[in-house]
């Protein structure tokens, strides 16, 4: 019992000690702190907040990763497409280039549609490039594809200078084409169709871009360029009575089209080319009979068209610059070179745009046009007509359609038997101050492919 008591005593003496001491030294004021000591205390406080921030920042940064990995996916599941792809390929026969391809498809939901821009050996097509690189509203959804026929080395070093914001391809066929010896001068023509082919075969078939907007070396480009295709691509994809949409008004001069009205558009029975688009489904239909030369009229003969429209617009979205070119520069001093080039900024993309389908657009169209009063040419060029609205001039044959368009400053030709930019075979054109449409008979039969 004693010796119990006696170890009680020792271990509280023991325990006091240690409890004495701990308080001793834990609430000892730190006598030996110096100035050096603050100071590297500081230092390690800095230290500190730096690692944290560190921390911080990887965070994010995972954070980050994570979001774009999960992007990523889905933009896989819901697009089928990579996200980017890049392809390198060594074209032509030295080799010195490695043109790449670069496809982005940052947002699934969104549409990419890539320009395609045809060259060949004209190095003003930097007076084309630079205008699309200051109109485009987003890489990522117009990527910029140059493709040059021609092997034209100077040509070549200006285009290399706009990579990567734009990718050049290059047509490795350079063989001298066999031309029948009465078409020889139309040599350039059976070139044009060739690239054309080729790099059409790439853009949908290797590319795998659901749709393209066309464009040459020698054009000029509205501001609205891009607004206008994405406002319209909608109608492309869903009306099957359409096949391109076109930037191109060949009846675009001053003094004929209302220049207050930039966002009118209408469709055309006539293919106008000059800035347009097509979908891959066209592409598979043309490409497996695409013509070795003047691919332009054979896509206007009647079993490529196939009774299909287009879009065109009140006022041109491109212009021809190319007065030396494969044609002759008669055409550009007479014509071309007259046609107005936008400049008012249409937001089309968010306008609704359904009056253009077939069905709400014909019965429109035909009643505007068979409701209005008819006038003689004489009337309208004198300005003797007492009320507003527009008017109707009547052709009856092609002499009189021809000498009416000449008249009035209309392109008077014909290509399979349709005047440019008719619909139905009316022209329809805007004319001291008022619409006018130069029309056949309401009892109209369809184009005569003899007209020419
Ligand atoms: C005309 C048409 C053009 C059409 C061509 C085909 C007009 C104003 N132009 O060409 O839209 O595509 O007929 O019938 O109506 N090119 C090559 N390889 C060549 C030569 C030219 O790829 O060997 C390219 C040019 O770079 C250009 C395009 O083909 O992008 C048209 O050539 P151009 O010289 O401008 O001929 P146009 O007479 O305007
Ligand atoms: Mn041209």
């Amino acid at each position: 019992m004693r010796i119990k008591r006696t170890y009680c005593l020792i271990a509280t003496f023991i325990f006091s000690w240690i409890f004495l001491l701990y308080f001793t030294f834990q609430n000892r004021p730190n006598l030996a702190s110096t100035p050096n000591d603050s100071i590297a205390n500081q230092v390690l406080e800095v230290d500190i907040r730096k690692l944290e921030d560190g921390i911080q920042e990887e965070f994010k940064k995972n954070k980050e990763m994570v979001h774009n990995l999960h992007r990523f996916m889905d933009n896989k599941k819901v697009a089928g497409v990579e996200i980017e792809i890049e392809k390198e390929k060594a074209l032509g026969s030295d080799n010195k280039l490695s043109p790449h391809v670069l496809m982005r498809n940052k947002d699934p939901s969104g549409i990419v549609i890539p320009v395609l821009v045809f060259a060949c050996n004209r190095i003003t097509v930097s007076r084309c490039l630079d205008q699309l690189l200051q109109y485009r509203p987003d890489p990522d959804q117009f990527p910029i594809i140059v493709s040059q026929d021609c092997n034209d080395e100077q040509t070549r070093t200006v285009i290399n200078k706009y990579i990567p914001q734009v990718s050049l391809i290059q047509q490795p066929d350079q063989s001298e084409i066999e031309v029948p010896p009465k078409e020889k001068k139309f040599r350039g023509y059976f070139k044009i169709a060739r690239h054309y082919g080729w790099a059409l075969n790439e853009i949908f078939f290797n590319f795998n871009f659901k749709s393209v907007i066309i464009v040459e070396d020698d054009l000029d480009i509205a501001p609205d360029f891009f607004e206008y295709f994405l406002g319209t691509y909608p109608l492309l994809e869903k009306d099957p009575t359409l096949w391109c949409i076109s930037a191109w008004n060949d009846n675009g001069k001053v003094g004929l089209i209302d220049e207050k009205q930039s966002e009118t558009l209408y469709r055309t029975d006539f293919f106008p080319g000059l800035g347009w688009m097509l979908n891959k489904a066209l592409w598979q239909e043309l490409s497996a009979k695409w013509p070795r030369s003047y691919w332009d009229d054979w896509i206007r003969q009647p079993e490529q068209r196939k009774e299909r429209a287009c879009i065109r617009p009140e006022i041109s979205r491109t212009r021809t610059f190319g007065k030396i070119g494969v044609s002759n520069g008669l055409f550009y001093e007479k014509h071309l070179k007259y046609i107005k080039l936008n400049e008012k900024f249409v937001p089309f993309s968010k306008m609704n745009m359904s009056y253009l389908t077939r069905e709400v657009y014909d019965k429109q169209f035909i009643n505007a046009v068979y409701q209005s009063a008819v006038v003689s040419y004489q009337e309208l060029r004198e300005g003797k007509i007492a009320h507003d609205g527009p008017v109707r001039i009547v052709y009856y044959t092609k002499e009189s359609f021809k000498r009416t368009a000449k008249m009035l400053g209309l392109m008077d030709d014909f290509r399979s038997g349709v005047p440019r930019t008719a619909y139905r075979g009316v022209i329809t054109f805007f004319y001291k101050g008022r619409t006018v449409y130069l029309a056949p008979n309401l009892n109209w039969k369809g184009y005569d492919i003899k007209w020419s």
